[in-house]
Protein backbone atom coordinates (compact mmCIF):
# COMPACT_ATOMS: atom_id res chain seq x y z
CA UNK A 1 0.00 0.00 0.00
CA UNK A 2 1.36 3.66 -1.04
CA UNK A 3 1.73 5.90 2.76
CA UNK A 4 -0.25 9.11 0.99
CA UNK A 5 0.26 11.28 3.87
CA UNK A 6 3.65 11.44 6.16
CA UNK A 7 4.93 13.17 8.54
CA UNK A 8 8.85 12.80 9.03
CA UNK A 9 10.27 13.96 12.27
CA UNK A 10 8.23 17.27 12.53
CA UNK A 11 8.77 19.94 15.24
CA UNK A 12 6.91 23.04 15.31
CA UNK A 13 8.39 25.44 17.71
CA UNK A 14 6.96 29.15 19.13
CA UNK A 15 9.56 31.48 20.57
CA UNK A 16 6.89 34.31 21.18
CA UNK A 17 6.18 35.27 24.14
CA UNK A 18 8.18 32.53 25.15
CA UNK A 19 9.77 29.15 23.75
CA UNK A 20 7.11 26.81 23.42
CA UNK A 21 7.43 23.09 21.20
CA UNK A 22 3.15 22.41 19.70
CA UNK A 23 4.66 19.59 18.13
CA UNK A 24 8.02 17.43 19.14
CA UNK A 25 9.45 15.08 16.48
CA UNK A 26 6.46 13.59 15.22
CA UNK A 27 6.58 10.88 12.74
CA UNK A 28 3.54 9.38 11.37
CA UNK A 29 2.92 7.58 7.88
CA UNK A 30 -0.70 7.03 6.33
CA UNK A 31 -1.87 4.69 3.73
CA UNK A 32 -4.64 4.88 1.12
CA UNK A 33 -7.63 2.75 3.17
CA UNK A 34 -6.75 3.35 6.51
CA UNK A 35 -8.46 5.64 9.17
CA UNK A 36 -6.64 6.60 11.80
CA UNK A 37 -7.89 8.50 14.95
CA UNK A 38 -5.33 11.09 16.54
CA UNK A 39 -6.42 11.29 20.46
CA UNK A 40 -4.44 12.72 24.00
CA UNK A 41 -5.62 15.53 26.02
CA UNK A 42 -6.23 19.25 24.74
CA UNK A 43 -3.47 21.10 24.01
CA UNK A 44 -1.21 18.07 23.48
CA UNK A 45 -1.06 19.48 19.71
CA UNK A 46 -3.25 17.36 17.80
CA UNK A 47 -4.46 20.20 16.10
CA UNK A 48 -1.11 21.54 15.48
CA UNK A 49 -0.38 18.17 13.71
CA UNK A 50 -2.90 18.34 11.39
CA UNK A 51 -2.28 21.66 10.12
CA UNK A 52 1.38 20.37 9.53
CA UNK A 53 0.01 17.28 7.86
CA UNK A 54 -2.03 19.55 5.60
CA UNK A 55 0.02 22.01 4.67
CA UNK A 56 -1.73 24.61 6.73
CA UNK A 57 1.43 25.22 8.76
CA UNK A 58 4.99 24.50 7.83
CA UNK A 59 7.47 22.96 10.56
CA UNK A 60 10.32 24.05 11.92
CA UNK A 61 12.00 20.76 11.39
CA UNK A 62 11.03 17.72 9.53
CA UNK A 63 9.38 17.55 6.31
CA UNK A 64 5.88 16.46 5.13
CA UNK A 65 5.40 14.29 2.68
CA UNK A 66 2.54 13.71 0.19
CA UNK A 67 2.65 10.95 -2.41
CA UNK A 68 5.79 10.20 -1.35
CA UNK A 69 7.27 13.72 -2.20
CA UNK A 70 8.92 16.21 0.35
CA UNK A 71 6.65 19.71 0.42
CA UNK A 72 9.39 21.80 2.65
CA UNK A 73 10.77 23.11 -0.55
CA UNK A 74 7.71 24.38 -1.97
CA UNK A 75 6.56 27.79 -2.27
CA UNK A 76 3.15 28.69 -1.06
CA UNK A 77 1.23 28.69 -4.37
CA UNK A 78 2.85 25.12 -4.67
CA UNK A 79 1.66 24.13 -1.04
CA UNK A 80 -1.61 25.93 -1.80
CA UNK A 81 -2.69 23.80 -5.13
CA UNK A 82 -1.44 20.29 -3.73
CA UNK A 83 -3.35 21.02 -1.05
CA UNK A 84 -6.34 21.59 -2.85
CA UNK A 85 -5.92 18.79 -5.28
CA UNK A 86 -4.91 16.33 -2.70
CA UNK A 87 -6.23 17.39 0.65
CA UNK A 88 -9.86 17.89 1.94
CA UNK A 89 -10.53 19.09 6.12
CA UNK A 90 -13.39 18.71 8.18
CA UNK A 91 -13.06 21.04 10.96
CA UNK A 92 -14.84 20.91 14.51
CA UNK A 93 -16.82 24.03 13.70
CA UNK A 94 -18.00 23.33 10.29
CA UNK A 95 -17.06 26.99 8.85
CA UNK A 96 -19.00 27.00 6.23
CA UNK A 97 -19.61 29.90 4.90
CA UNK A 98 -22.80 31.72 6.30
CA UNK A 99 -23.74 33.73 3.52
CA UNK A 100 -23.34 30.83 0.87
CA UNK A 101 -25.83 28.02 0.36
CA UNK A 102 -24.71 24.29 1.12
CA UNK A 103 -24.47 24.17 -2.59
CA UNK A 104 -22.45 26.96 -3.00
CA UNK A 105 -20.68 26.14 -0.30
CA UNK A 106 -19.34 22.53 -1.83
CA UNK A 107 -18.68 24.03 -5.23
CA UNK A 108 -16.40 26.88 -3.88
CA UNK A 109 -13.07 24.43 -3.46
CA UNK A 110 -14.23 23.03 -7.14
CA UNK A 111 -14.15 26.89 -8.46
CA UNK A 112 -11.00 27.35 -6.92
CA UNK A 113 -9.10 24.65 -8.05
CA UNK A 114 -10.60 25.58 -11.67
CA UNK A 115 -10.46 22.11 -13.47
CA UNK A 116 -13.97 21.65 -14.15
CA UNK A 117 -16.75 23.68 -16.28
CA UNK A 118 -19.48 25.33 -14.78
CA UNK A 119 -22.28 22.10 -15.42
CA UNK A 120 -19.45 19.99 -14.43
CA UNK A 121 -19.28 21.60 -10.68
CA UNK A 122 -23.01 21.41 -10.59
CA UNK A 123 -23.45 17.97 -11.28
CA UNK A 124 -20.29 16.80 -9.00
CA UNK A 125 -22.36 19.67 -5.91
CA UNK A 126 -25.81 17.76 -5.94
CA UNK A 127 -23.74 14.41 -6.31
CA UNK A 128 -21.82 14.93 -2.80
CA UNK A 129 -24.80 16.67 -1.22
CA UNK A 130 -26.82 13.50 -2.21
CA UNK A 131 -24.17 10.99 -0.95
CA UNK A 132 -24.16 12.85 2.41
CA UNK A 133 -27.95 12.49 2.69
CA UNK A 134 -28.38 16.24 2.14
CA UNK A 135 -29.29 16.69 -1.31
CA UNK A 136 -32.28 18.37 -0.04
CA UNK A 137 -30.92 20.89 1.63
CA UNK A 138 -28.43 22.05 -1.09
CA UNK A 139 -30.74 25.55 -1.50
CA UNK A 140 -29.99 26.07 2.40
CA UNK A 141 -27.66 28.46 4.07
CA UNK A 142 -26.11 26.93 7.13
CA UNK A 143 -28.32 28.55 9.84
CA UNK A 144 -31.21 27.23 8.01
CA UNK A 145 -29.18 23.58 8.40
CA UNK A 146 -29.25 20.94 11.82
CA UNK A 147 -25.52 20.54 13.36
CA UNK A 148 -25.88 17.19 11.66
CA UNK A 149 -26.78 18.49 8.41
CA UNK A 150 -23.99 21.02 8.73
CA UNK A 151 -21.56 18.52 9.20
CA UNK A 152 -22.43 16.34 6.42
CA UNK A 153 -22.02 19.73 4.14
CA UNK A 154 -18.81 20.06 5.45
CA UNK A 155 -17.76 16.88 4.97
CA UNK A 156 -19.03 17.24 1.15
CA UNK A 157 -17.35 20.17 1.23
CA UNK A 158 -14.12 18.39 1.82
CA UNK A 159 -14.48 16.03 -0.78
CA UNK A 160 -15.20 18.62 -3.45
CA UNK A 161 -11.95 17.77 -5.30
CA UNK A 162 -11.81 14.10 -4.32
CA UNK A 163 -8.61 14.59 -2.21
CA UNK A 164 -6.63 11.50 -1.78
CA UNK A 165 -6.40 12.73 1.71
CA UNK A 166 -8.67 13.70 4.79
CA UNK A 167 -7.70 15.30 7.55
CA UNK A 168 -10.57 16.15 10.22
CA UNK A 169 -10.21 18.35 13.45
CA UNK A 170 -13.20 16.70 16.20
CA UNK A 171 -15.63 15.87 13.72
CA UNK A 172 -18.09 14.78 15.88
CA UNK A 173 -17.62 17.27 18.39
CA UNK A 174 -20.84 18.98 18.37
CA UNK A 175 -22.77 15.72 17.47
CA UNK A 176 -25.60 13.55 18.97
CA UNK A 177 -24.51 10.43 19.17
CA UNK A 178 -27.00 9.05 15.94
CA UNK A 179 -25.27 11.62 14.12
CA UNK A 180 -21.82 10.64 15.63
CA UNK A 181 -22.32 7.25 14.30
CA UNK A 182 -23.48 8.44 10.87
CA UNK A 183 -20.49 10.73 10.45
CA UNK A 184 -17.76 8.11 11.92
CA UNK A 185 -19.86 5.25 9.08
CA UNK A 186 -19.14 7.90 6.45
CA UNK A 187 -15.61 8.31 7.60
CA UNK A 188 -14.80 4.33 7.30
CA UNK A 189 -16.12 4.49 3.96
CA UNK A 190 -14.47 7.16 2.40
CA UNK A 191 -11.44 5.00 4.06
CA UNK A 192 -11.91 1.30 3.12
CA UNK A 193 -14.55 1.38 0.09
CA UNK A 194 -12.95 5.31 -1.73
CA UNK A 195 -9.36 3.91 -0.61
CA UNK A 196 -8.41 7.19 0.75
CA UNK A 197 -6.07 8.35 3.54
CA UNK A 198 -8.55 9.38 6.53
CA UNK A 199 -7.00 11.33 9.47
CA UNK A 200 -9.49 12.13 12.82
CA UNK A 201 -8.63 14.15 15.47
CA UNK A 202 -11.11 12.68 17.88
CA UNK A 203 -12.26 13.12 21.76
CA UNK A 204 -14.77 10.00 21.07
CA UNK A 205 -14.42 6.69 22.10
CA UNK A 206 -15.65 5.05 20.28
CA UNK A 207 -14.57 6.97 16.92
CA UNK A 208 -11.13 6.04 18.19
CA UNK A 209 -11.92 1.98 18.69
CA UNK A 210 -13.67 2.17 15.28
CA UNK A 211 -10.77 3.29 13.47
CA UNK A 212 -7.75 1.06 12.30
CA UNK A 213 -5.03 2.88 14.04
CA UNK A 214 -5.48 5.11 16.91
CA UNK A 215 -2.13 7.45 17.33
CA UNK A 216 -1.78 9.17 21.20
CA UNK A 217 -0.51 12.48 21.51
CA UNK A 218 0.87 13.64 24.56
CA UNK A 219 2.96 17.48 25.49
CA UNK A 220 3.73 17.39 21.09
CA UNK A 221 4.73 13.55 20.83
CA UNK A 222 3.63 10.64 19.35
CA UNK A 223 3.67 8.36 22.58
CA UNK A 224 1.73 5.57 20.74
CA UNK A 225 0.65 4.03 17.82
CA UNK A 226 -1.48 1.33 17.23
N1 LIG B 1 -0.38 30.32 17.81
C1 LIG B 1 -0.25 29.87 19.06
N2 LIG B 1 0.37 30.62 20.01
C2 LIG B 1 0.52 30.16 21.26
N3 LIG B 1 0.12 28.98 21.69
C3 LIG B 1 -0.52 28.19 20.82
C4 LIG B 1 -0.72 28.59 19.47
N4 LIG B 1 -1.37 27.59 18.84
C5 LIG B 1 -1.54 26.63 19.75
N5 LIG B 1 -1.04 26.97 20.95
C6 LIG B 1 -1.00 26.15 22.16
O1 LIG B 1 -0.31 24.98 21.79
C7 LIG B 1 -0.84 23.85 22.42
C8 LIG B 1 -1.19 22.79 21.41
O2 LIG B 1 -2.30 23.25 20.68
P1 LIG B 1 -3.22 22.32 19.77
O3 LIG B 1 -2.41 21.73 18.68
O4 LIG B 1 -4.38 23.15 19.37
O5 LIG B 1 -3.68 21.18 20.78
P2 LIG B 1 -4.91 20.18 20.71
O6 LIG B 1 -5.51 20.24 19.34
O7 LIG B 1 -4.34 18.84 21.03
O8 LIG B 1 -5.89 20.60 21.76
C9 LIG B 1 -2.01 24.34 23.25
O9 LIG B 1 -1.55 24.49 24.57
C10 LIG B 1 -2.34 25.67 22.62
O10 LIG B 1 -2.90 26.55 23.58
MG1 LIG C 1 -7.40 20.85 18.71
Amino acid sequence: MSILVEARAVSRTLSDPEPFTLVDAASLGVEAGQLVAIVGPSGCGKSSLLYLLGLLDRPNQGDVLIDGQPTGHLAEADRTRLRLERIGYVFQFHFLLPELTARDNVALPMRRLAKRSRAQIDTAVEGLLDKLGVGAQAARRPDRLSGGQRQRVAIARALANDPAILLCDEPTGNLDSLNTRLVIEEFQRLAHDEHRAVICVTHDAGFAEAADRRVRMLDGRIVEDR
